[in-house]
């Protein structure tokens, strides 16, 4: 144990919070480069009503120097912060907080988590993409592409809900009834729940209008392969687990809390041990 009264620790803050691998992956970190004298990264279950007194302690505690917000507390938190990111602002949501000169500073890593994995195997620039959901995780994903400029459409069960986001993100609608023109697009990201265990069995969309060499993006990552993947690659499409969502937000969390760069394939061993894949 290298800790001492000087480290500087970082909590994520959830309800729940037990399963969260983020732990687990920055402490895996730190040790890799030899840093796990200076951080290290805890976990706490907070009910939203107390988030504020969170914020307090952080305030008042000088090494108490980040915060990590995941479910319920990305969008409350933006209020008890004393600057928020354009980007995290313009969504709405906030899951990176670092204390910069005794100041709350907030961030948004999860649209990194998307577009860094797109990247890796296409550019994004004209491309297609349609976007399954309009909850918050399709929230910053659907701004994360419309920044690299990719024709963006939306469909979700509910209507007026895909309405209302592709609105506010000009971008464009597709009709749930309209499914066959799935074949059109080149990149295709669940960003609902569905398929996540135990109802592993179900697609969000129809899986027979994929087609050969698609991406097919999941943010599901339990099971690893979901049932949409699954199919999609009897399609021949390229696709892209959940886990390199959760891979890459936390890379990029990992470097604005740090200021160095991340050792990338630790903390994507540390994420294949723990999801067993
Ligand atoms: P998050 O913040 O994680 O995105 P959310 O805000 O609850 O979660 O959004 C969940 C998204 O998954 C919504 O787009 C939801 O569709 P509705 O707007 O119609 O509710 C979608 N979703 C959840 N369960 C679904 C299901 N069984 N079939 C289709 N879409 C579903």
């Amino acid at each position: 144990m290298r800790l001492s009264a000087k480290s500087k620790f970082i909590i994520i803050v959830g309800d729940p919070v037990s399963h969260s691998l983020s732990p687990a992956m920055h402490n895996a970190a730190y040790e890799k480069l030899g840093i796990d004298d200076q951080f290290v990264y805890l976990g706490a279950n907070v009910k939203v009503v107390n988030l504020k007194e969170v914020v307090l302690a952080m305030r008042v505690m000088d090494n108490f120097y980040g915060l990590t917000c995941t479910i319920p507390h990305k969008v409350e938190i933006l209020k008890y912060l004393d600057w928020v990111d354009e980007k995290a602002k313009k969504i709405g949501a906030v899951n990176t907080v670092v204390k910069k000169n005794g100041l709350l500073c907030g961030y948004n890593t999860d649209l990194l988590g998307v577009v860094i994995p797109l990247e890796k195997i296409t550019y994004l620039k004209g491309k297609k993409v349609l976007v399954l959901g309009a909850g918050g995780a399709a929230r910053a994903i659907v701004y994360g592409l419309k920044n690299k400029k990719a024709l963006v459409y939306i469909l979700n069960r509910t209507l007026e809900k895909a309405e209302k986001l592709a609105k506010e993100f000009d971008v464009k609608v597709l009709n749930y009834k309209d499914q066959k023109k799935i074949s059109d697009f080149d990149i295709i990201i669940n960003a609902t729940s569905v398929g996540m265990e135990p109802f592993s069995n179900i697609t969000p969309i129809d899986p027979s209008f994929l087609r050969k060499n698609q991406i097919v993006f999941d943010i599901v990552y339990t099971p690893k392969e979901t049932k949409l993947l699954k199919e999609a690659k009897k399609k021949k499409a390229k696709v892209i687990y959940g886990f390199e969502m959760l891979l890459y937000q936390g890379v990029a969390q990992f470097e604005i809390y740090t200021g160095k760069k991340a050792p990338v394939e630790v903390m994507r061993k540390v994420l294949e041990e723990k999801l067993k894949i």
